[in-house]
């Protein structure tokens, strides 16, 4: 078999076999097959499509490029949580902590951000010392020792999705559906947990802008994990504006630690409900929304969804006095607070461009491995349907450097559009597909 053979014939619209896909990612995964190949193949892919057959061939593909976790033991039932990418999206870090404080233990593997969408990983490493490359071996003892772990794919857990997630980010390769569903179900079924809800993001800021590409992402990865004998749960969210108010690494550990304290924004809490309550109920913890919600909320109020993300970020390596004191992590050298201006009602903001913004200022790549800025990014005040008066404070924005700032600024007023008549809000989410 050749690699060259196996690019023509997806850029030819036919269809791979599944020794055809296994060869492909194994020989790409050794480094037989090179960047530029995988490059050209990806974007075959994305250009026309697979069919379920092969995105699940794909997919099995990827978990065999490395180790397969088995939890089975660890505890009744093991949870995890996957976004398809957003901008603002820090739900991981509120969740994980608080599902695990419930008892339920999360077993994660996240990824980086991936063009305008940012990473649960590069988020969580902009706290001094936080480590998510792990041995299977370590991965296994953290999780039965604090019930709760976040690693990234490494050279023992989906390696295959480490280097083609990174070929992806740099090639306009990402928003495809077979892409996506293979490297998110690949993680999963590789991380081991029997429960797996996936928060599919939809609208501007997701790689699916429309609700009916995300029902099709959503359909295919839920079917994908049944195949494999895990139960999933896809909650189809609103990505049009950000999540919460913060966008940029530091800035949105920041917001998931004040959340976690009682203090998060309304959109954001209401969301980190959601997801927390289907983990519970896929996890068998309860059996409403409703009885879920009331057990999310009592632990957030007592403290216990805290305690827990500091012990979290100490398991890692991370400094957990980053919980009490937000000076310990990076800090932007220009901070530029942005003033509205006009008087109105906001009807728009769109979150691609916020998202891009955020990775011109430093917080994403544009280079393969490059590395990212952690401090930058973005900090939004009103929301889609707020009610603003001209010279009122909008946005504030973090950069390295005030011509940074500047360009920012022109680009991020560009992103709001404005109504003089009230706006309804953004539902958060638009439904919810229990497998
Ligand atoms: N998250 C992933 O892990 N992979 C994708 O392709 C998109 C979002």
């Amino acid at each position: 078999m050749r690699a060259v053979d196996i690019i023509a014939k997806k850029r030819d619209g036919l269809v791979l076999t599944r020794e055809e896909i296994d060869f492909f990612i194994q020989g790409f995964t050794k480094g037989d097959i090179p960047d530029y190949q995988a490059a050209a193949w990806a974007m075959a892919v994305l250009l026309r499509g697979m069919t379920p057959q092969e995105t699940a061939d794909l997919t099995m593909a990827m978990v065999r490029s490395g180790k397969t976790l088995d939890l089975e033991g660890l505890a009744p039932v093991v949870v995890d949580k996957h976004s398809t990418g957003g901008v603002g999206d820090k739900t991981t870090l509120v969740v994980a902590p608080l599902v695990s404080a419930v008892g339920l233990p999360v077993a994660k593997m996240s990824g980086r951000g991936l063009g305008f969408s940012g990473g649960t990983l590069d988020k969580l490493e902009s706290i001094p010392g936080f480590r998510t490359s792990f041995t299977v071996k370590e991965f296994l003892a953290q999780v039965r020792k604090y019930g709760i772990v976040l690693a990234g794919q490494s050279r023992d857990l989906v390696p295959a999705d480490g280097k083609l997630y990174a070929l992806r980010d740099v090639t306009a390769t990402v928003p495809s559906i077979p892409l996506i569903a293979s490297s998110i179900m690949s993680k999963k079924i590789a991380g081991g947990a029997q429960a797996i809800v996936l928060d599919v993001k939809v609208g501007r800021g997701a790689f699916m802008t429309t609700l009916e590409k995300a029902r099709e992402l959503a359909q295919l990865m839920i079917q994908i994990g049944q195949q494999v004998g895990r139960r999933v749960t896809a909650i189809l969210s609103d990505m049009n504006q950000p999540l919460g108010r913060a966008v940029g690494n530091a800035l949105e550990v920041i917001e998931a630690i004040q959340t976690l304290r009682g203090e998060g924004p309304e959109d954001f809490v209401e969301h980190c409900l959601i997801v927390g309550a289907e983990m519970l109920i896929l996890g068998g913890v309860s059996k409403t929304p409703e009885e879920a919600r009331e057990l999310l909320s009592r632990t957030l109020e007592e403290g216990e969804a805290l305690a827990k993300f500091r012990t979290w970020v100490e398991a890692q390596g991370g400094d957990p006095r980053v919980v009490d004191d937000f000076s310990l992590l990076p800090q932007a050298p220009v901070v530029l607070p942005v003033l509205a201006p006009q008087s109105g009602f906001i009807r728009g903001i769109d979150a691609r461009e916020v998202g891009l913004t955020a990775v011109t200022l430093g917080a994403g790549r544009e280079r393969k491995g490059e590395p990212i800025d952690p401090a930058v990014g973005i900090v939004l005040g009103p929301k889609v349907g707020e009610k603003v008066v001209k010279g009122e404070p909008l946005l504030t924005i973090y950069a390295r450097s005030p011509e940074d700032a500047t360009q920012a600024q022109k680009r991020l007023l560009e992103a709001y559009s404005w109504a003089e008549e009230p706006v309804p809000p953004l539902p958060l989410v638009y439904e919810i597909l229990r497998g």
